[in-house]
């Protein structure tokens, strides 16, 4: 559809589409924006606006006011007005519709945001394509890795001097190479993802507080000082929610009070079949749904401590198109004893065990699409 122009007739006034400005090089014109295309086809007429509220070079959403001479091809213009920015339209990554609202007014309004979803439903790629769309500097930390409280800004090494003495060194992590970076670029945004924040020691995560509330400042274990942190530093962090962590997933009241929690779960299997297929093209759609239909089965399965990520998704689709297996419908149930049962604690064979209760969800949902399983 992006290769065709769009009919003026299909520009009434009042339709909303989105539009890219840039200063209009007329210098008398009464309109200083100027945009070429709707929604990335062109427009019939250049896109004029004189709305204050656009800004050059960032995706919007317009109305159309009104088309001058619209019975010429060669002149005219078509009027909009600003109506807010456009929504997020992340390539490769499916979001909630209404997530992705909440997410870019949380954006926008520069609060911290704690993403809250299973195991590999896209969190962290979700947060590395919002940087990249949105042109901020992506600034990655494995809270995971964190013992001490300093970690989160400096990590010790110690050397053997010229002497061979051993000398200790403060290396700077990336979170205060980016804090330090952004002091001296106020024109660049940074966007620190706090992966995993839940996986390290509450009291480490108290060294991080102060840089999350309204006081903006942390320890500088280099410079032994307060380092205030800019307005051009937005945080965002994610925890796993597995079935075995509580409501709060071990976080402290007042650190989750920092945040403002945004809620993620798999994506709907429709729009992971399309995932996958977009992948996997070598693949048959059928094999495709089959694996994301039993991927359903299981995570909708209550009673298991753990869950299945895309990742357990996409690693059956690598072993079902790889030459040795060759897309062959009947090696879906082995496939899926190694992918998905042998994420979970016990053997697939055993059934007391979880594994055991994934394989009969499995199994039972091949079966209804028609499956044959050899060892029944
Ligand atoms: N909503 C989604 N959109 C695109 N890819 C996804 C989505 N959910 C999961 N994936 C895929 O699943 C894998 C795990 O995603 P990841 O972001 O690492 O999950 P999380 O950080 O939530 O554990 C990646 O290969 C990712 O591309
Ligand atoms: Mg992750």
């Amino acid at each position: 559809m992006s290769g065709t122009k769009w009919k003026l007739e299909e520009l009434p006034v009042g339709k909303t589409v989105e539009a890219v400005f840039w200063n209009n090089k007329v210098d008398d014109s009464p309109f200083p924006f100027r945009a070429t295309h709707f929604d990335g086809r062109r427009a019939p007429k250049v896109v004029l606006s004189s709305d204050k509220r656009i800004v050059p070079g960032v995706p919007c959403m317009v109305k159309v006011t009104a088309v001058s001479k619209p019975d010429r091809s060669d002149r005219g213009a078509i009027e909009v007005e600003y109506l807010g920015p456009a929504p997020f339209r992340i390539e490769g990554v499916w979001l909630d519709p209404i997530v992705s609202k909440k997410l870019q007014i949380l954006l926008e309004s520069g609060l911290n945001i704690l993403l809250d979803g299973p195991q590999g439903c896209g969190k962290t790629v979700l947060v590395r394509a919002i940087a990249d769309s949105l042109n901020m500097e992506f600034v990655f930390f494995n809270c995971g890795a964190v013992v001490e409280a300093t970690d989160f800004f400096a990590t010790i090494q110690v050397r053997a001097s010229a002497s061979g003495a051993p000398v200790t060194d403060f290396v700077k992590t990336d979170i205060l190479l980016a804090l330090e970076e952004a002091i001296d670029h106020p024109e660049r945004r940074y966007l620190v993802f706090l992966d995993e924040l839940n996986r390290c020691q509450e009291s480490a995560r108290n060294a991080l507080m102060p840089a999350l509330d309204s006081t903006r400042r942390v320890f500088h274990p280099i410079k032994n000082t307060f380092v205030e942190i800019p307005a051009n530093v937005q945080f965002i962090a994610a925890v796993n929610r597995g079935r075995e962590f509580s409501g709060t997933f071990g976080i402290d009241a007042a650190q989750l009070d920092r945040f403002a929690p945004l809620q993620m779960d798999y994506m709907p299997p429709a729009e992971e079949v399309k995932l996958l297929q977009g992948r996997h093209s070598e693949l048959p759609t059928a094999i495709i749904e089959s694996v994301v239909a039993a991927a359903d089965a299981v995570r909708n399965t209550s009673e298991l401590a753990a869950t299945l990520s895309v990742r357990a998704s996409e690693e059956a689709c690598i072993y079902l198109k790889h030459p040795l297996i060759g897309g062959d419908a009947t090696a879906i149930p082995d496939v899926l004893k190694s992918s998905f049962c042998g994420r979970f604690e016990g053997r697939w064979n055993d059934v007391a065990s979880d594994a055991g209760a994934v394989w009969s969800v499995i199994r039972q949902t091949l079966l209804a699409r028609g499956a044959t399983i050899a060892d029944d």
